[in-house]
């Protein structure tokens, strides 16, 4: 895909970002219709809606005078009361809806907002465990328990290595080493493949049983808990250089993605879901990957990351091509959505997670984000 083709779906992007502010009077968004683009809105933003803050900070550095700073802060003011939950999701919505402001912006607002999430993650990690358990308010099922883990609470990390270099306080670090060395050790198989979920023995942190949440089954793999494990393994190689073994797994996970995703290149929803290919996709786990892979290519430098570059390029095409609503005037959907998010297929999931071809706003974000990366809005490395 050309720069300008890179150029246009950025644009189209950027119109379904103002549709969405116009219409997320009373809260943020959490999923939106294929047919019409009619967005679920959730009043502080559960775990997903600081994507939605992370795609208006993005809008104000493409376009200030359209998108001005206050839209990104006003956002971001009705997540606030989540930073002090017991959730090891709140790291993915205080990372994007706040560290971002603070990186690209020097806001203070956002940075006070992402250090107080980021000191209540630090007092989450349960030193018998050997982790920040997911939490009693974790945005997953109707309920888990006080000793439950996935690779989905690997999300908690990027934003306490932000912390750590904003305040120079070394335990922050500590914390997030410990956090990745374990949650990778129990959810990595030795293939390389991921399992979402597990529970622990909360006295002694024995692995009692590995399943997941989301996925098809428990001994599948579900896509995007492979997206998670790329993503952040992928960003703590990219911020942590001197670390290898982040950089090690990186490339383990990502590789088995390119040896596994569909010649398509856009993944179905768990990769072993016997239905396959009369299943859904997943764009956002998709999406994950490609932003990942931007992130690996900047961790390994322009020689040895060239092929992830390449694969990174290669996914946001076909992400753009095939699932972003293009300009057709007679067309009920709005231009710039990414369609074919799913949610989950699990009968078990909450109600409002209930979506199998949807826009998703975290696929949209990591869309976005690749978007303003290979259209140098944005250097890779920096976010
Ligand atoms: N729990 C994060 C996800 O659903 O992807």
């Amino acid at each position: 895909m050309s720069g300008s083709n890179y150029l246009c779906a950025r644009e189209r992007m950027l119109a379904r970002i103002a549709q969405t502010r116009e219409t997320a009077k009373a809260g943020l968004p959490h999923w939106a219709r294929t047919t019409d683009g009619k967005w679920t809105f959730t009043p502080d933003g559960d775990w997903t809606g600081g994507a939605f803050v992370g795609q208006l900070w993005l809008a104000h550095l493409a376009d200030p005078q359209r998108f001005p700073i206050s839209d990104a802060r006003a956002a971001l003011s009705r997540m606030l009361p989540r930073a002090q939950l017991r959730t090891a999701f709140k790291g993915f919505g205080f990372y994007h809806g706040a560290a971002l402001g603070s990186i690209l912006f020097a806001d203070e607002m956002a940075r006070d907002a992402a250090l107080t999430a980021a000191r209540s993650l630090e007092q989450m990690f349960d030193p018998k465990l050997g982790l920040i358990p997911l939490g009693q308010d974790a945005e997953e099922a109707n309920a888990v328990g006080t000793a439950e883990s996935s690779i989905d609470s690997l999300q908690a990390t990027g934003l306490l290595y932000w912390a750590s270099d904003q305040l120079g306080e070394q335990r922050m670090d500590e914390i997030a080493n410990a956090h990745m060395r374990k949650v990778l050790e129990i959810h990595v198989r030795p293939d390389n493949s991921v399992i979402q979920s597990s529970t622990l023995d909360p006295q002694t942190g024995k692995v009692l049983r590995t399943h997941t949440h989301k996925g098809y089954s428990d001994v599948s793999t579900w896509g995007r808990a492979q997206g998670w494990a790329i993503l952040y393994t992928a960003h703590a190689a990219m911020v942590r250089p001197k670390e290898p073994l982040w950089r090690e797994y990186a490339v383990r996970v990502l590789d088995w993605w390119i040896d596994h995703v569909p010649t398509d290149l856009v993944a179905y929803w768990d990769f072993d879901d016997p239905a396959i290919p009369n299943t859904s996709r997943d764009t956002a786990a998709t999406a994950i990957a490609a932003a990942a892979s931007l992130r690996l290519a900047s961790a390994l430098g322009a020689t040895a990351g060239a092929k992830y570059r390449d694969f990174a390029e290669r996914t946001v095409a076909k992400l753009v091509s095939e699932y972003l609503t293009p300009v057709v005037p007679s067309d009920e959907r709005p231009p710039g959505m990414l369609t074919g998010g799913c949610f989950t297929r699990k009968a078990l999931a909450r109600d409002i997670d209930t979506a199998h071809d949807a826009e998703l706003i975290f696929g949209s974000y990591f869309l976005f984000e690749a978007l303003a990366i290979l259209t140098g809005l944005v250097t890779m490395g920096r976010i």
